[in-house]
């Protein structure tokens, strides 16, 4: 009989780790395959796809925080890693993907723009020089899509600055001739629209929080055949969504936080499962801030009553 039937077969060795290891593997990175992630990666391969033509069609990708909008991208960019062709010596980056400058200002959209294609660049050059640097790298880099994450930060700008930073996202859009998308908080969306002609070009995918359905069901399930626990948990069932959903706000990294700390807790108590009194406990301790527990959200609303 084999161990562990209840762990995907490739995970089963991670059971057998002792506490302090399997406690490590759970605070590890990884990626997750979850439904609304697939869409926007298939949205975005099938924009990257794309031939060029005249006006390149944009996507803003917005969902508040924590709700896995940068793990998205940073998937998609393994999926699409730069390579470098030994016989030629060029690099081409397929995707290229820049963070907002702590401040809207273009000389530092330009600057890290070339951080992110690898070529940190003369930083006190003029904004114009940089972008002429930009345009042609990213030209022999063979750039077919430009991804700025953060873009809710234009709003920290001043108004002179935050049109400035629009015109600087205009230009791209236009000149580049690639798909250009911005993923940012629900802000992001807000910035955007406060451009007329940035409004008609970006189409909008909004990523949802979880709720109640065979989403959220598989989500628990795939993680339950993964946590290094030695027993079965039973987190399939709708009281154990409805419980994670009342303490998390249907949030991911809420939820994977949750799930995370009573996997911990599981392994150190020695119970070795999650189940739905894992949530209940008057010691669940909660891992975020963000995060309250809902009979105290009650009692509070029937004080406020
Ligand atoms: N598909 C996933 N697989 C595994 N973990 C995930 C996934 N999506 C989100 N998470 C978890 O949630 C955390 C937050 O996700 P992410 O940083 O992508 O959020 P965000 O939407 O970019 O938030 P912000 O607006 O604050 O930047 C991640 O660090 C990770 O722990
Ligand atoms: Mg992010």
């Amino acid at each position: 009989m084999t161990a562990y039937e209840h762990l995907q077969p490739a995970y089963r060795q991670y059971a057998d780790l002792d506490t302090d290891e399997r406690i490590a593997w759970l605070r590890a990175d990884r990626w997750l395959e979850t439904s609304q992630a697939t869409t926007v990666i298939r949205r975005l391969e099938d924009l990257l796809s794309y031939p060029p033509r005249d006006r390149m069609p944009c996507l803003l990708i917005y969902g508040e925080t924590g709700i896995g909008k940068t793990k998205i991208i940073r998937k998609f960019l393994r999926d699409h890693p730069p390579r470098f062709d030994r016989s030629t010596g060029v690099t081409t980056m397929p995707v290229v993907a820049m963070q907002m400058p702590a401040e809207p200002i273009e000389r530092d959209v330009y600057g890290e723009l070339l951080n992110a294609l690898g070529a940190p660049g003369p930083q006190y050059e003029a904004a114009w020089r940089l972008k002429a640097i930009c345009r042609s790298m990213m030209r022999d880099m063979g750039v077919r899509m430009l991804i700025i994450d953060e873009i809710h930060a234009v709003l920290t700008g001043t108004f002179r600055q935050q049109r400035i930073f629009l015109n600087v996202i205009r230009f791209l859009a236009n000149d580049l001739k690639v798909p250009m998308i911005c993923a940012g908080t629900d802000l992001a969306r807000q910035a955007l629209l406060t451009d007329q002609q940035l409004a008609e070009r970006f189409d909008a995918l909004h990523l949802n929080r979880w709720s109640n359905d065979k989403n959220l069901a598989q989500l628990l399930s795939s993680l339950a055949g993964i946590l290094p626990l030695r027993e079965p948990s039973d987190i399939g069932t709708a009281a154990v969504r409805q419980r994670v959903l009342e303490l998390t706000d249907g949030v991911t990294v809420r939820i994977f936080r949750l799930i995370e700390t009573a996997a911990v807790e599981a392994i150190r108590s020695g119970n070795e499962r999650i189940a739905i009194e894992s949530f209940t406990g008057g010691e669940l301790v909660l891992p975020l801030i963000s995060m309250t527990r809902y009979s105290e959200r009650q009692l509070q609303r029937r004080i406020a009553r």
